[in-house]
């Protein structure tokens, strides 16, 4: 039988950038919107500005490296829906700058992988048994062309000269978060899918985003389009990496 239930929506880092604009487009398509903010403040003004668009949405607050505050995330959906539809794993950082690998501090790599990688696991299991409760659940990664292994030692590829350790390994490990818990829900029904956005003009990085965007970097629409297209997705795809273009190599 179908469930009719109205579609949960949970992302991650959504007060801004990526994620605020995907919560615009799973909200317009009628999703309820669970905006994931590490600071409530921020959170609470992504739901306002969310709600003059007559999105309905209700602000979570959620450090993905806070494991507490994800149970008590989790412990908060459930009394209020019971389940949850989406999980968009989309909160993440770089806080390397293209050290060599030679001269990367550690911890620089470190809160690399706490976010795109711890982070997205703890989220991920936290909430799985919520996924489980409904029958049409999905788990959409938004990781990056950086952490793709095939562009990185393709020679004909411009990331092939791309050397950004801390943050690569980060999402290639947020990668094979996705083809494994691919394979292990494949018989649950619940999707996991990984997502490059592409060169997007948000402040990601600690890019002044009232500065002009450099040639070549996507407006925020643009980059949140893959995004919200398999957050929507019913093909029952699964295991994927897709960008606007299609698909990419792992
Ligand atoms: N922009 C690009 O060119 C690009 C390219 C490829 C992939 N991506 C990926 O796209 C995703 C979104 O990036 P963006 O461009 O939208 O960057 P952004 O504007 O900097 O947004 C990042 C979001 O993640 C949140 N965040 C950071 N640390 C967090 C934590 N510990 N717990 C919870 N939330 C946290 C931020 O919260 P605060 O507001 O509190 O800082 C913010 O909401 C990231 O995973 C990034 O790796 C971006």
């Amino acid at each position: 039988m179908t469930d009719q239930r109205p579609f949960i929506t949970l992302i991650t880092g959504a007060d801004k950038g990526l994620g605020f604009e995907t919560a615009k487009g799973v909200g317009a398509a009628g999703h309820h919107v669970l905006v994931g903010a590490r600071n409530a403040q921020k959170g609470a003004a992504a739901v306002a500005t969310l709600r003059t668009l007559g999105i309905t949405a209700d602000a979570v607050q959620l450090d993905v490296t806070d494991h507490e505050q994800i149970v008590a995330a989790a412990d908060r959906i459930r009394s209020q829906f019971g389940y949850l539809s989406v999980l968009v794993n989309n909160a993440g950082i770089a806080v390397d700058h293209h050290q060599p690998a030679s001269q990367l501090a550690l911890d620089l790599a470190r809160q690399d992988m706490a976010v795109n990688y711890f982070g997205l696991v703890d989220v991920t299991q936290v909430m799985l048994p919520l996924l489980k409760a409904t029958h049409r659940a999905k788990i959409v990664n938004v990781t990056s062309n950086m952490g793709s292994l095939g562009l990185a030692t393709d020679p004909t590829s411009q990331f092939f000269h791309v050397n950004s350790l801390g943050y690569q390994a980060s999402k290639a490990a947020a990668n094979f978060a996705t083809i494994a818990f691919a394979k292990e829900l494949a018989s649950t029904g619940i999707t996991v899918n990984s997502v490059n956005p592409g060169w997007t003009a948000t402040g990601f990085g600690g890019r002044d985003v009232t500065q002009a965007a450099p040639a070549g970097m996507q407006d925020v629409a643009t980059g949140a389009a893959q995004i919200i297209k398999m957050t929507l997705d019913d093909s029952g795809a699964t295991g994927t990496f897709t960008e606007n273009a299609g698909p990419l190599p792992w």
